[in-house]
């Protein structure tokens, strides 16, 4: 017998309708699904209304009564449903995501493919991002609040803003140091900015897009960073910033980019979308200059699908740089706000006619970077697992290295090297092919792939042998023959959380045996 016959239709449980009920016992029961003969449900106290936290804690002890144990009332009215089905649509979801994660295949050495990044993701994830679209408030909302309060907690900065790719945080970046807020410290048009050939587009494509000068700056083998001795023979009296990247997560030289930055009165932007937790003498990467920039594209420390972030010490970089998120905007409500400020059509800002609506003044050509709240509830899952996934980067790393040595590989590769006081938070691991080496990088990296490990180059190389970069002004400073060689000897493969030891050791084994250094054990 079906608990909702016989009942009047208003009164009919179906499904996903949670409703009181009385059980014969006596107690008050909240009902919330039908199985068969039984229904699914958690006994509450009668007295007090259902809060979030009934709701999930109810759901965590749900019982099942033979439904004519069970007198059914009246439906739950909507705000007190809401909880009940947010918990409950969380816990499927929830099972969906655990038995999708038990379903991966084991590795098999040589068919399965070993990707070079990749992400971990599964049920704080999806339960996050159940919650944050149950809300259908779908722009930056109490997710991206929460997310960018973090952040700018885990760097110490008076502010992070949240945007949606890290190569929009590198934009903003800099665009933030072209602002007239900054009076005479502001980046004017052919400026020049010192940067590294070797490296990701976008870390470079900011200086060109604010009608700036890159002057590059060759890298240093060793760990694939800028080289800092070169940095201050390309200083020129149009110099105002540096601007450049933790290659791979190996913390720059920043003692030393920080003593010319301030000798010469330079502004510093660390790229540490490769660098989440890298530390250099304890220091995070990203809060030893004036502004630091994250990505959380999957490939990186933490993911959101797409997205980024900026952070800085500096609270008017930080006004800036959301204003120059947000439209370019002088107003900084929130979305879905209005007069935080106090003084809305109180302004009188450039020619503006007296009071015009702050909400519609623009003190920059903005961009609109902004994130949903969906990605920033993802995001924020992930950050909750970050020192985990830094650990394994860390323990993944080091076995690789000490396998590839173990290998005798090292006889062929440059392996990575890191600065005196340097802890980084790996993003690959990048090999350079020594002169000497028995076959090319590229035949390297084509057998690698087939033997299903895969392999990716340091990005764009050297950058100014990138077609786009035929027609775009720039400086260099000095001859970039490291960067030719990463761009011509360098490749990196995976260490990414998802990587297990079996598959480090098939890695170490199947280059050293590439190279002809594998022992035959
Ligand atoms: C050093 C560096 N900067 C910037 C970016 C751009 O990040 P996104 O892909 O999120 O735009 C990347 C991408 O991998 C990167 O490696």
């Amino acid at each position: 017998m079906s608990l909702a016959s016989g009942l009047p239709e208003t009164h009919q449980l179906r499904p996903s309708t949670p409703c009181r009920a009385t059980h014969q016992d006596g107690r008050e029961w909240v009902v919330c699904q039908q199985v068969g003969e039984h229904v699914l449900g958690f006994a509450f106290p009668a007295t007090q209304p259902l809060g979030s936290n009934d709701a999930e804690q109810g759901i965590a002890r749900m019982e099942a009564a033979p439904s004519c144990a069970l007198t059914l009332g009246a439906p739950l009215s909507w705000p007190e449903s809401d909880p009940l089905l947010r918990a409950l649509t969380r816990q499927r979801a929830r099972e969906h995501a655990a038995l999708a994660s038990q379903a991966r295949a084991p590795f098999v050495p040589g068919q399965s493919k070993i990707p070079p990044s990749g992400k971990v993701v599964g049920e704080p994830e999806v339960e996050n991002l159940i919650e944050a679209s149950l809300d259908l408030w779908l722009t930056a909302g109490r997710f991206s609040d929460q997310f960018e309060a973090a952040i700018a907690r885990t760097f110490g900065a008076t502010r992070a803003i949240a945007v949606n790719s890290g190569s929009s945080a590198n934009l903003v970046a800099l665009s933030t140091l072209t602002s007239p807020q900054l009076g005479t410290r502001a980046l004017q048009p052919g400026d020049e900015v010192i940067t590294a050939a070797a490296g990701f587009p976008t870390t470079v494509n900011p200086i060109l897009q604010n009608g700036l000068v890159p002057v590059f700056v060759d890298s240093d083998l060793a760990t694939g960073n800028i080289d800092p001795a070169l940095i201050e023979v390309a200083i020129s009296p149009r110099t105002k910033a540096i601007m450049a990247a933790h290659t791979l997560g190996n913390p720059m030289d920043m003692r030393e980019i920080m003593r010319i930055a301030r000798k010469h009165g330079l502004w510093v932007v660390e790229d540490c979308c490769d660098a989440f937790g890298s530390t250099l003498d304890g220091q995070l990467c990203g809060t030893f200059g004036d502004i630091g920039t994250l990505s959380f594209y999957p490939a990186h420390h933490i993911t959101m699908g797409e997205g980024g972030a900026v952070f800085s010490r500096d609270p008017l970089l930080m006004k800036i740089a959301e204003s120059f998120r947000d439209w370019g905007r002088d107003c900084y409500c929130p979305p879905g706000k209005d007069n935080t400020c106090g003084k809305r059509f109180c302004w009188k800002l450039g020619q503006l006619p007296e009071g015009y609506d702050h909400k519609y003044t623009y003190s920059h050509a903005g961009y609109n970077l902004k994130i949903t709240d969906m990605q920033a509830a993802v995001g924020l899952a992930q950050l909750q697992r970050l020192d985990g996934f830094i650990a394994r980067r860390r323990a993944n790393h080091a076995a690789l290295a000490l396998a590839l040595r173990a290998h005798g590989a090292d006889q062929h590769l440059l392996l990575p090297e890191v600065l005196p006081g340097a802890d980084p938070s790996w993003f690959g691991f990048l090999m350079v092919l020594k002169p000497d080496a028995p076959c090319t990088r590229n035949a390297l990296t084509a057998y690698l792939e087939q033997q299903g490990i895969g392999t990716r180059l340091l990005f764009a190389g050297n950058l100014t042998r990138q077609p786009y970069f035929a027609t775009q002004p720039h400086g260099v400073a000095s001859p970039l023959t490291q960067a030719d060689t990463l761009m011509e000897q360098a490749f990196w493969i995976g260490i990414w959380p998802g990587i297990e030891s079996a598959q480090i050791d098939y890695m170490a084994r199947t280059i050293a045996a590439y190279l002809g250094t594998a022992w035959n054990d």
